[in-house]
């Protein structure tokens, strides 16, 4: 059994409904999976003892949060290259911190990203039942790079 970290900020919750479908999905696909938010996450230290890293974010301002830029400094420092990895956001109308996300993963950290790309769901969405089974197969599909 690998083990997983979704690392993920969320302001309202819709993010937050999101890492934990996620967390189903690689728990049925056999592994341990463990939710923190960022603020939890202070040092580089605090990454080591994972096989695996899902990050979630936001759009705010068509952007990621300053929160989550800080965050990804201190992963730099983890060195995370090899590592499996997903991204995951919610957004409303433009939902560009997915990309963000996934793209720092794939070309800064050289991670093993999830051949599905970043998971961005509208908000309206998270909640319905087509939201739910989109985050648990993106958990499932992240668990199965490990077989
Ligand atoms: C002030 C503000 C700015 C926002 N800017 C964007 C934006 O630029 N693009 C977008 O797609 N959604 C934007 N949103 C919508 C949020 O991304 C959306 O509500 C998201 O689900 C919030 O996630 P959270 O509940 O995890 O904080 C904005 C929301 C607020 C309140």
């Amino acid at each position: 059994m690998k083990k997983v970290l979704i690392a993920y900020f969320s302001r309202t919750g819709n993010t937050e409904k999101m890492a934990q479908f996620i967390a189903e999905g690689v728990r049925i696909a056999g592994h341990q999976a463990d939710l923190k938010p960022i603020s939890d996450i202070r040092k580089a230290k605090d990454l080591e003892g994972y096989d695996g890293f899902i990050f979630g974010c936001p759009t705010y301002h068509r952007d990621l949060t300053a929160g989550m830029k800080t965050f990804l400094f201190i992963a730099e420092k983890a060195n995370l290259w090899a590592k499996i990895g997903g991204a995951f956001a919610s957004y409303t109308h433009s939902g560009e911190s997915g990309t963000m996300l996934y793209d720092t993963m794939l070309h800064v950290f050289k991670m093993d990203m999830v051949d599905l790309g970043p998971l961005v769901l509208k908000e309206a969405v998270i909640s319905e039942s087509d939201g739910l089974k989109a985050c648990q197969e993106y958990g499932k599909a992240v668990g199965k790079k490990f077989h």
